[in-house]
């Protein structure tokens, strides 16, 4: 049997501490606010995978293609050693990469939820024995440190999942990423791109209403975890294209007036009928604003590739 070694950074209830000081401060926030993290516990999990199937949610299906075609020149661009993916759930198109890295030692994915790890790293290490995984969880928005493995090291950031995160949280992320890489080194990032409107609010707003059941379960989170009595049902899912900051926003709108208690919290938070409240939003990106973002923390954009629709992109840079 070859390695396999979980490490734990999170504190036990760092997470129950962070998710209390989100919605503390969200709820209390005007307009009101939620993180998109708090989508996915077991069932939000399982919703992501649903949407990532529907005909309308195209980022998956195109960042898949591109890996497809890609890997081999991703591989013969930076011949890691160690692959360390950030955000891996299920690690399903991470298969495309250590595949084509045949010199890879490593393999480091890093995510919140234990248990999308640690079955994740099983069944690789079974179809790999060759290939030592160290899964580390961690929240990567919050610092990270990286095990000691061989270089050069490969950071894959896929899934388009940095878009989640606002400008200068992403600044703060990329910063952070920069640090974490030594010359030779590479980060290989996932970003969806600005295309018709259309097609973007139909990704988020499917005809199944998978992506509403989804965007309302961060209200069952709540409520299992804080002993909120939000209603799920008396919220509409909206998804809006801001056309100014290039982002879809996700929003829960109240359909009426209503209380809704926190006691987790000691809190009655008021909504109007109408009012609506931010859950997620998920930039879009242009190749310069890309460059220009990366440039920013220090990276040089390397490489570009995107699927043969032009909807998504895979950037390689290296610490410049
Ligand atoms: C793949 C996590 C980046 O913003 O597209 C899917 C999550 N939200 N549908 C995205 C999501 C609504 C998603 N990420």
């Amino acid at each position: 049997m070859s390695p396999f070694h979980v490490t734990r950074t999170l504190p036990e209830d760092a997470m129950a501490a962070a998710l209390r000081a989100d919605v503390q401060h969200g709820l209390t926030s005007d307009p009101k606010w939620l993180p998109p993290k708090w989508f996915y516990d077991a069932h939000g999990s399982d919703l992501f995978e649903q949407i990532t199937e529907l005909p309308e949610y195209y980022p998956t299906r195109a960042e898949r293609e591109i890996l497809v075609a890609r890997a081999g020149e991703i591989a013969t661009a930076l011949p890691a050693r160690t692959l360390i993916e950030l955000g891996s759930g299920s690690s399903e198109k991470t298969r495309y990469l250590i595949d084509a890295l045949t010199g890879l030692r490593t393999y480091v994915p890093v995510d919140v939820s234990d248990s999308a790890l640690t079955q994740a790293g099983k069944a690789l290490v079974a179809e790999r024995p060759e290939l030592d995984v160290h899964a580390l969880i961690a929240d990567f928005t919050a610092g990270l440190t990286l095990p000691d493995t061989p270089g050069p090291r490969l950071l894959a950031f896929l899934g388009g999942t940095i878009g989640n995160l606002l400008p200068a949280e992403r600044a703060e992320f990329l910063t952070g990423v920069r640090a974490l890489l030594s010359p030779g080194d590479a980060l290989l990032l996932g970003t969806d791109l600005v295309k018709d409107e259309q097609v973007l609010v139909r990704a988020y707003d499917d005809a199944a209403g998978v992506t509403a059941a989804f965007n309302k379960n961060v209200l069952t989170v709540v409520n299992r975890e804080l002993g909120a009595d939000f209603e799920p049902d008396t919220f509409d899912h909206v998804a809006r294209w801001n056309s100014e900051r290039e982002w879809i926003e996700m929003r829960l709108r109240s359909r009426t007036a209503q209380t809704v208690k926190v006691p987790a919290l000691g809190l009655a938070v008021d909504f109007a009928a109408g009012e609506e409240m931010r859950t997620e939003v998920s930039a879009k990106f242009r190749q310069e604003s890309v460059r220009t973002e990366l440039a920013a923390a220090g990276l040089e954009l390397a490489h570009w590739w995107t699927d043969e629709e032009g909807r998504f992109a895979l950037s390689l840079s290296v610490a410049g």
